[in-house]
């Protein structure tokens, strides 16, 4: 993991924190968390901007309202980004622009031409199998994400993600303190 100025930890537990998320399993924190982790092995190969991705994992869902059809959820999602934008996180403005961008559509079955948003909709689009979706190659962007369906590789995201012992550590304190709220 490359390193970053941006406090990941504080934002999360702001986010995490915020009273007007739901409290879900499907669309909470641990799927952000899952939704991360298969950005950051996509961007392994793709070579984009891992803060957008981390930036995406966290805010996407963030402002869900129920399990169910929320069909403005993206763009509050995006909205709130942008409230904390230069108050607890620094982003340059085109990397805002995509972040934003791909936060407002990422449920809007839209086609991308750009490498950071669409490793951001294959990150959430691989964790479809939580809800028992097998997510459609032809839906995917990347390469990485489509060899992952085509071959039916899903304990290949787990296994390159443990052997990054930071990440682990990191994601393992998350998740207790997760488990505290
Ligand atoms: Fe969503
Ligand atoms: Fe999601």
């Amino acid at each position: 993991m490359k390193s970053s100025s941006i406090d990941f930890k504080k934002l999360w537990k702001i986010v995490i924190s915020n009273k007007d998320r739901i409290d879900s399993r499907v669309h909470g924190p641990e799927h952000w968390v899952r939704v991360q982790r298969n950005g950051l092995y996509i961007c392994k190969q793709n070579n984009v901007d891992e803060d957008i991705i981390r930036l995406f994992a966290l805010f996407h869902d963030s402002m869900r309202q129920n399990d169910g059809r929320d069909s403005q959820h993206g763009l509050r999602g995006a909205e709130y980004a942008k409230l904390l934008l230069n108050k607890e996180y620094k982003l340059a403005d085109d990397k805002f622009e995509l972040l934003y961008y791909a936060c407002q559509y990422h449920s809007k079955h839209r086609a991308t031409e750009d490498k950071t948003i669409g490793t951001c909709w294959d990150a959430d689009r691989l964790d479809l199998r939580r809800v028992g979706i097998k997510p459609t190659e032809k839906y995917l962007y990347s390469d990485a994400a489509k060899l992952i369906v085509k071959e039916n590789k899903w304990r290949r995201l787990e296994q390159k993600i443990s052997n990054t012992s930071r990440f682990t550590n990191w994601w393992k304190k998350l998740l207790n303190y997760i488990n505290m709220l």
